[in-house]
């Protein structure tokens, strides 16, 4: 028997000519969506908390792409990470039991060694929480640790986390290779970005490194004190964006730039003792990537899994060889981690603090959607309520 739900879905956008320029923003429609027929291998679930992440805003703005033409389905149910209760475990296959609560692991299709491809309910197939009720392959489902110290808010945001834990692994990684004989302590790791930057920079705040991360609030710059972390305040950099198409051939943008520019690159210089940025987090993208390149120290590694503000990069090959500057690009974690990385956030307390008043609920996801466009958090990890526990 099939399973209608109440929903928040995305309609594909108009044809457009191909380039990002012609997108038009989407938005949420309130329906009541038909559930296909429970396949074997799947378990229906009620979410109960969702995380707003980018990838939300980036299918609403059809940025860089469609996902509702990419994917050829209209509609589709976006929301991919959240807390879900089981209602009916899966008939075959691993499976979580009825009521069991659980995270959702956002895997579409996964290469041969586990590392996401397309990511469910996004770029790959499969129905979101931003429902009611929703299917998901049994497999997808990782239950919460039984007797854990922390609140089902709390486990909400662990996608952040998760993305952190694995990029994080392989920036270290790649900047012990060449750097196996110098102190963490001496050395920067400076990012900028939202809760996978500050969730990353705990991390190699953990493993002895000098740290610091940009924000544009005072509520934002405090918390990050408060979590023993530099923060620079971006406001006073604020024309920091360069874009090589325009920046350079307009005289009064250009000097604008070279004085932000040159703010940053003072800043850097003094937290750094003038060395440069050891490993530094970006999920910005095209127009800081000069500014990155330049504070970025030898043997210096620049890491991300976003391109928020654009994803076309120009690189001087030689630059970077000469400066033996790793590169490092990851997305989602590896599949077989999932479990290690739950388990170390409930062992090691790598966990985020939630203000159960600013999650918003299902009634105002649209607000949600605007709010998060303009920028108007606090949080860093922005969460909605789908079913009362
Ligand atoms: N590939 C993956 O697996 C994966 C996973 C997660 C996220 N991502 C990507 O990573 C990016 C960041 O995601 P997130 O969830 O951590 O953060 P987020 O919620 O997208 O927040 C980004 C934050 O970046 C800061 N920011 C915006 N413009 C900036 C600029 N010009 N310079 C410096 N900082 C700026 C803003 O904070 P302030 O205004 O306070 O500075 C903003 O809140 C997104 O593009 C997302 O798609 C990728």
């Amino acid at each position: 028997m099939s399973t209608r739900t109440d929903a928040w879905v995305l309609h594909a956008g108009p044809a457009g000519d191909g380039t990002s320029r012609s997108a038009v923003r989407g938005t949420l429609s309130r329906e009541i969506f038909r559930l296909p027929d429970l396949e074997d291998d799947e378990a229906l679930v009620e979410p109960l908390y969702g995380s707003w992440e980018a990838n939300i805003d980036h299918a609403l703005s059809r940025q860089p792409i469609d996902v509702c033409r990419s994917r050829h389905e209209d509609p589709v149910i976006l929301g991919n990470l959240g807390v879900v209760r089981v209602l009916r475990p899966a008939r075959t296959g691993p499976s979580a039991r009825e009521g069991d609560i659980c995270i959702v692991m956002p895997f579409a299709t996964r290469d041969r060694h586990g590392y996401a491809e397309l990511v469910y309910a996004y770029d790959g197939a499969g129905i979101g929480i931003l429902a009611k009720r929703t299917k998901l392959k049994a497999d997808l489902l990782l239950p919460i640790p039984e007797h854990t110290r922390y609140s089902l808010p709390q486990w909400a945001a662990y996608a952040r986390y998760f993305t952190a834990w694995d990029n994080w692994r392989v920036a270290h990684s790649c900047w012990l290779s060449q750097m196996d004989s110098q102190h963490a302590a001496d050395a920067l790791v400076f990012g900028w970005g939202g809760g996978v930057v500050f969730a990353e920079l705990q991390l190699a705040q953990r493993a002895g490194f000098r740290v610091a991360m940009t924000a544009s609030s005072d509520a934002r710059l405090a918390f990050l004190t408060e979590h023993g972390m530099t923060a620079v305040d971006r406001r006073s950099f604020q024309d920091l964006r360069y874009d090589p198409e325009s920046t350079g051939d307009n005289p009064y943008h250009l000097r604008r730039y070279r004085d932000s520019e040159a703010r940053f690159l003072q800043t850097i210089n003094t937290l750094s003792d003038g060395a440069g940025v050891a490993i530094f987090i970006d999920n910005i993208g095209s127009p800081l990537y000069r500014a990155v390149l330049k504070a970025l120290s030898r043997e210096g590694v620049l890491t991300s899994v976003g391109w928020k503000h654009g994803m076309r990069i120009h690189n001087l090959r030689a630059s970077a060889c000469i400066r033996r500057q790793l590169h490092v690009h990851t997305h989602v974690w590896r599949y077989g981690d999932s479990a290690r990385i739950r388990d170390y956030q409930e062992d090691t307390g790598w966990m985020p603090t939630i203000d159960v008043d600013a999650i918003y609920d299902f009634d105002d996801v649209p607000q949600l959607a605007a709010d998060y466009e303009a920028g108007k958090f606090e949080t860093y990890f922005p969460l909605f309520r789908v079913n009362s526990v």
